[in-house]
């Protein structure tokens, strides 16, 4: 298989329209946040892109950013069932632990020890205009700002070059962190070149999905935390439920316009990627129907296109131990290599 990424755009980001991973050079990690069940814009944004990168043979990292809770909340809520239920939702996804290394980064420690040279190389000015972390701020559930805010984009960059990973299948919104790892690999390279002559660290890209960003069912940034979204695992009640209360708007034409009609056009998307065809077929389709019959076949196409994956869910949620043992398990892998890291790290740069 050879690589023909060609859509290169922010941070040397790739589409997977345009990708095939090469498993004999490439390396992909990819993470989230254990804050809440995991939605529909989590499998249509990156988590059905891991799992086509498996099943191309590719080697996959998959990190709970468990210290990444603590960025815009005082204590992490019920951390332990969220980190599982992290892994429940991967596994029902198709991610298969003995093909895909899955582990919470507190249990890494050399992977977290790499995060004191990396922020010695990028300036207070630039942790200070990411945009991702001011939107965060804009949402955020404190009163005041903590130091983790503004320097988590550099941790997330010791998560994804702890492992040389050169690859990283995520959301739009998570470009301007892959510019901080790219920026951070590139210096370090610089201010440390290896002896041996290969730098220390790749260059990692992002890969997008090709689907466009799905909105929340108000309209806004679909959120674990906003109530906007389906979660992979809600029932098909609930899902009816969330989906009924979506914002829609007075006009009975259904179209597909995301510019003049957000709402509307955010969930004629849903259908059309659940169904996998144009969302302008999908909006024809119902035509007059209005909001109701849009709602109804959104409501259907999502619960049809998640009953395999809620099905498998449902297995695995009986066997918690399970759970705990792909996280030891992917822990004992990754430590491994975040040792090896971290040694060539201080050995570059004259600190045994
Ligand atoms: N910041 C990501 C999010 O909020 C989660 C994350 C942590 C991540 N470490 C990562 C994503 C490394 C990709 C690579 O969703």
């Amino acid at each position: 298989m050879t690589t023909t990424a060609t859509a290169t755009g922010p941070a040397g980001a790739a589409t997977t329209a345009t990708f095939t991973a090469d498993p004999g050079t490439d390396r992909v990690l990819t993470g989230d946040r254990p804050t809440g069940p995991l939605h529909l814009g989590h499998y249509f944004g990156t988590l059905r892109n891991r799992v086509r990168l498996q099943e191309q043979g590719v080697e996959m990292f998959v990190v709970v950013a468990d210290y990444q809770v603590i960025t815009d909340r005082d204590v992490a809520d019920r951390l332990a069932e969220h980190t599982e239920d992290l892994v429940l939702d991967y596994l029902a996804a198709g991610l298969d632990p003995d093909r895909a290394t899955i582990f919470a980064h507190s249990a890494v420690p050399a992977l977290n020890q790499l995060l004191l040279p990396f922020l010695s190389l990028v300036s207070v000015a630039e942790l200070n205009r990411n945009p991702t972390v001011k939107e965060e701020i804009a949402h955020s559930r404190q009163s005041a700002v903590n130091g983790l805010m503004f320097t988590y984009p550099v941790h997330q960059a010791a998560d994804i070059l702890f492992c040389k990973a050169n690859l990283v299948p995520v959301g739009q919104d998570q470009l301007p962190h892959l510019e901080v790892a790219r920026t951070v690999a590139r210096r370090f390279n610089e201010r440390y070149p290896n002896s041996g002559g290969e730098p220390v660290f790749p260059q990692p890209r992002a890969l997008l999905s090709d689907a466009p960003l799905l909105l929340g069912t108000d309209g806004g940034k679909m959120s674990k935390s906003r109530g906007n979204s389906v979660a992979l695992g809600a029932t098909e009640d609930e899902t009816a439920r969330i989906v009924r209360a979506a914002r829609t708007d007075a006009d009975r034409r259904i179209s597909y316009d995301p510019a003049a009609r957000p709402e509307v056009s955010g969930l004629v998307l849903l259908a059309a990627l659940c169904q996998d065809r144009a969302p302008e077929e999908i909006a024809a389709e119902i035509g007059d129907g209005g909001a109701a019959a849009l709602k109804r076949t959104v409501t259907d196409s999502v619960n049809e296109c998640l009953r395999p994956l809620r099905a498998r869910r449902a297995e695995l949620a009986a066997d918690r131990a399970h759970l705990r043992r792909v996280l030891r398990d992917g822990a004992e892998r990754a430590n491994a290599i975040a040792d090896a890291t971290l040694a060539e790290v201080r050995s570059v740069m004259g600190s045994v």
